[in-house]
């Protein structure tokens, strides 16, 4: 018999790639998508004729109780959330109902329809903020500097909380900075590559960005969705860091990024003090030790191969559009 996942926030980048992984287990794929007034599903497109969407809302309780209790799936990944930073500045409240009590909603349903669903939600080395160690692992104290990060360690709490109370097989990842050809555009990876792109294609000739010292631990997303997966496989529930270990700066990034579109970034990159932060989280590196050690994780993609695929996905798709 094969197994039944459900995943919020399929239309999304970890979403797409996780999908792809699960079906190539042989898993049967529920996607859970909020109603939009058109459909968002530029990432999930290849794979509509292989996995069903079902409408629920991480601010409808009843809406999760009742695809789960439809679905009874075997796994649920809580991927759904407002994930964009600077946005939970502007709207710190519906980041709090999304990604907080969001996650008490999954809880409380799967509490009430089967508690032998397996559970993974989706936490983020944003809990670290202004970090209190280097590296960070599981046991490092948490310093969030965003609503964004507030929430997330809410949402892992409550994870914790349900497993320790109703003996649920939830677990969190603190999963770092992720990236692909499919991230959002607002994210700092993507906006480099696709504004490298466009220049290097004559669409564009400047880019503006804000921190260039800000230093993040990125990774492949295609690499982390395999660690989601991993963990609700394991005999035992645990929270793990997903990590490369490595850190690099934006600057760095963009440098690398413009160097493979042929660009020198000087003569192009802007800082614009508008696209600054409140509170910036200024280090983030992840010792993903626990991770190797227990669920034989390991990333494949390095940095400027990383950089590399997305400057290459957005010139191919940019020559493409012309
Ligand atoms: P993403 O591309 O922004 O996708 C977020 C997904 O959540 C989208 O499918 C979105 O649907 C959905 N969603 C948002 N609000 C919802 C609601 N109220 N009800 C139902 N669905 C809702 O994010 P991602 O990069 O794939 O990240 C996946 C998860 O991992 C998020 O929880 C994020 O916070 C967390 N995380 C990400 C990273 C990273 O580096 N990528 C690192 C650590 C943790 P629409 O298409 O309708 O907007
Ligand atoms: N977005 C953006 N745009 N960031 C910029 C820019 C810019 O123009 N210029 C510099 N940065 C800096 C930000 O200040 C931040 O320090 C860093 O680049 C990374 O920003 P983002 O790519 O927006 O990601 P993030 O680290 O804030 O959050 C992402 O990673 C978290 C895990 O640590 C998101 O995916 C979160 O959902 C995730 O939890």
């Amino acid at each position: 018999m094969s197994k039944r996942a459900i995943v919020t926030g399929i239309s999304g980048q970890d979403g797409s790639y996780l999908a792809e992984l699960l079906l190539d287990q042989g898993y049967e794929v529920v996607g859970v998508t909020r109603r939009l007034s058109a459909p968002n599903h530029w990432r999930i497109e290849h794979l509509l004729d292989r996995i069903t969407l079902r409408p629920a809302d991480l601010l409808d309780q009843l809406s999760l109780i009742r695809v789960i209790d439809e679905v009874r799936p075997h796994e649920l990944y809580n991927l759904a959330a407002m994930s964009f930073v600077p946005a939970s500045w502007d709207q710190p409240l519906l980041t709090g109902e999304y990604n907080a009590q969001g996650v008490t909603r999954v809880m409380e349903a799967i509490r009430q329809v089967d508690t032998s669903i397996r559970v993974y939600q989706a936490s983020s080395s944003e809990m670290f903020g202004k970090v209190r160690e280097t590296p960070q692992t599981e046991l490092t104290p948490f310093y969030p500097r965003s609503p964004y990060g507030v929430s997330k360690v809410f949402a892992h709490y409550i994870t914790v909380n349900y497993r320790e109370s109703y003996d649920l097989f939830a677990v969190s990842g603190i999963l770092f900075n992720h990236e692909s050809p499919r991230r959002g555009l607002e994210f700092v990876t993507r906006k480099v590559t696709h504004g490298a792109a466009r220049i290097r294609l004559g669409l564009a000739d400047t880019l503006s960005l804000g921190n260039l010292d800000a230093r993040r631990d990125w990774g492949f997303a295609g690499d982390y969705v395999r660690a989601m997966w991993l963990m609700l496989q394991q005999d035992r529930a645990d929270d793990y860091v997903i990590a490369t270990g490595k850190s690099h700066s934006v600057r760095e990034l963009v440098e690398i990024a413009f160097s493979h579109a042929g660009l020198d970034w000087r003569a192009h990159v802007r800082t614009d003090p508008a696209l600054l932060r409140p509170a910036e989280v200024d280090h983030l590196i992840g010792n993903p030790a626990r991770a190797e050690a227990e669920l034989g994780w390991r990333p494949s993609v390095d940095f400027e191969g990383l950089v590399r695929m997305m400057v290459d996905a957005d010139v191919e798709r940019l020559s493409a559009a012309r």
